[in-house]
């Protein structure tokens, strides 16, 4: 069975939407673990309601990046997974974790990258009145938010959006994206190797 691993800092939307592929059979695989750095975050409460694993690594107990990324590191080891999906976990990685599991990290930014890596992609979208926004599903590397892309998505831009009304329409796009991406894992459509770039509109 394909093993998957999903680091949350929030609200988890994008974590449910990865437990309804696998009980759909959408992605062949199963979410064996959930760790999250916030021990408030409510993608815990999702994967309990499904009995799925979980794991709060608090950042704030460890002096370092380094060392929370080591504690994660052990954790993983002891499931490991054959992919980790970081779904709206907001730290950022260090070598130690990226090392560790080498081509097995992808990441979901909200964002038409490589504009606006980092934060506050809605707001800069709009302050920048551009007329197109999107989501890029990716390889982590230690360049933030740089690896090499997998899959975007696109969505137009209305001078009457607001951050809120974008927030909904690039969550309505990563719910599609991000379980199409990870059962082409899964099913071994995609890999290092061999990456498909899609393009969602
Ligand atoms: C998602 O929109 C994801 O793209 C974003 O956080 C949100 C998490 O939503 N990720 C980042 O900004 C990473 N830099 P969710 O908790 O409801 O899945």
């Amino acid at each position: 069975m394909f093993k998957i691993a999903v680091l949350v800092s929030g609200n988890g939307s994008n974590l449910e939407a990865l437990i309804d592929a696998c009980k759909n059979d959408v992605i062949k695989g199963s979410i064996d673990i959930v760790i999250s750095n916030n021990p408030n975050a409510f993608g815990i409460e999702r994967a309990k309601k499904y009995s799925i694993k979980c794991k709060i690594i608090d950042n704030k107990r460890f002096q370092t990046r380094e060392e929370f990324d080591q504690a994660i590191v052990e954790e993983l080891n002891n499931c490991d997974p054959d992919l980790i999906v970081l779904a709206g976990f907001m730290r950022i990685l260090t070598p130690v974790m990226i090392h560790a599991f080498k081509n097995k990290i992808i990441n979901i930014h909200p964002s038409l990258l490589p504009k606006y890596p980092g934060l506050n992609t809605h707001k800069s979208v709009i302050e920048n009145q551009d007329s197109s926004h999107g989501v890029t599903i990716h390889f982590v590397n230690e360049v933030l938010d740089g690896g090499k892309i997998i899959a975007q998505g696109e969505i137009s831009v209305y001078s009457s959006d607001t951050l809120e009304s974008l927030k909904t329409r690039i969550h309505a796009i990563e719910h599609v994206m991000l379980p199409m991406v990870v059962s082409k894992f899964a099913d071994g459509t995609i890999n290092t190797k061999k990456v498909i770039y899609e393009k969602f509109k």
